[in-house]
């Protein structure tokens, strides 16, 4: 079958490099890259790190509004999908360019295939809740990665082609971190010792673009009493400049400012943290592989698994929240790699199914 795969930011990549490799064995894969992330270090130190193929296409889309954004990648992605007549369309989470990939397929009547189908936050402020429901609502293979995402699916009707199937994200995971402990420099360069550290991401529009939220979290961020780093998305970069936030940030003796990194130096780094501080769904995840505490700096997540663990909690953009977390223990909390099929073997699995379709 000849299978057109769309990406476009960052996790999606990371995603896309073992259901690549597993439906390449069977399947012609045509990889379109819509250019929503462009920078180096959002881009192609993933393709490096983690031998993805180079795209077949890449729209060069860039920034811009969700309308403008998502229109580009519509118009750009429709003359690659009639020329290249694929029989499936595959789309990975909750971006933008998931959801464009998922309108061009659904009006050109293919059949599409959403990995990481059925993840709910029940907040329709975020962009990517709304990504995720008309995703899910057009398409065929829905690839769940927990039981939970298959209940939400159920609860609004969606039955017909939903497989559990795991999380890709852990397969990754699982694969790299070896890899990450004999390559990774990263430590050594930052100049931070094991379990020394707090680790942390923001990115998340109800974060970066509410000025009291990202305050509360750069105030919080200044109190923490111990060494933190924090590698910043571009997004929130260029937040923190523009309110002048960057330089308190910059100042502070304990806090270390990085580029945002590549795969095998980020999980380096959260491997060896204390506890790490997230906005983001795929870090909240692999905290949880690497049994390392998660204070996720958000009211709600899709990854409900993660906090029933035990291993994370929900504390917003609240100042004293974040810092009461960062000083809580995590005792008692268990394993991730217990939840069902998260096993290392959902890009197989995905694959595998995809060859048994009737499309
Ligand atoms: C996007 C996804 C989000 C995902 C995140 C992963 C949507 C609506 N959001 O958010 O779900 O969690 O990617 O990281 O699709 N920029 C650069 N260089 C780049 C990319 C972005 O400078 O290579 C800057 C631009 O100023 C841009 C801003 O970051 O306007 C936001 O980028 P965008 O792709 O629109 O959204 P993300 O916040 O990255
Ligand atoms: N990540 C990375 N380098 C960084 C920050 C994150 O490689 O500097 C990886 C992280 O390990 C995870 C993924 O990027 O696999 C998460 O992407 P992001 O937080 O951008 O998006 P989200 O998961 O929130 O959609």
């Amino acid at each position: 079958m000849k299978i057109i795969s769309v990406v476009g930011a960052r996790p999606q990549f990371i995603k896309a490099a073992p259901v690549s490799r597993a439906i390449r064995r069977h399947h012609q894969e045509i990889l379109v890259h819509t250019g929503q992330h462009y920078d180096y270090e959002m881009s192609q130190v993933f393709f490096e790190g983690l031998n993805l193929p180079a795209p077949d296409y890449d729209l060069g889309v860039g920034s811009d509004s969700h309308a403008e954004q998502t229109a580009k990648m519509l118009t750009r992605l429709e003359p690659v999908i009639l020329d290249e007549k694929p029989e499936m369309v595959l789309v990975y989470g909750d971006t933008n360019s998931t959801l464009a990939a998922a309108v061009a397929a659904a009006k050109l009547c293919l059949p599409l295939a959403h990995v990481e189908a059925g993840l709910r936050s029940f907040n329709r402020s975020m962009p990517e809740e709304i990504n995720r429901i008309l995703t899910d609502r057009v398409s065929q293979l829905l690839f769940c990665p927990t039981q939970t995402s298959v209940n939400n699916l159920k609860r609004e009707n969606v039955e017909e082609g939903v497989h559990l199937v795991g999380d890709v994200m852990f397969d990754v995971a699982l694969e790299a971190v070896d890899r990450a402990e004999k390559n990774s420099t990263i430590l050594g360069r930052l100049g931070v010792g094991k379990k020394e550290y707090l680790l942390a991401t923001v990115h998340r529009a109800g974060n970066t673009d509410d000025l009291a939220s990202l305050n509360g979290i750069v105030e919080a961020f200044l109190e923490l009493g111990e060494p933190l780093v924090l590698p910043l998305h571009p997004r929130t970069k260029k937040l923190l400049e523009n309110t002048g936030l960057y330089e308190k940030l910059a100042d502070a003796k304990h806090i270390t400012l990085t580029e945002p990194l590549g795969y095998l130096d980020f999980i380096m780094l959260q491997k060896n943290a204390v506890k790490i501080l997230t906005d983001s769904g795929g870090v909240q995840k692999e905290a949880c592989f690497h049994k390392v505490p998660c204070i996720t700096l958000r009211e709600d997540t899709e990854w409900v698994e993660t906090v029933t663990s035990g291993w994370n909690v929900l504390v917003g953009a609240d100042k004293t929240r974040i810092l009461q977390a960062a000083a809580n223990s995590f005792d008692g909390a268990k394993d991730c790699q217990g939840i069902e099929l998260w096993d290392g073997r959902a890009a197989e699995r995905i694959s595998s199914i995809i060859n048994a379709s009737a499309y």
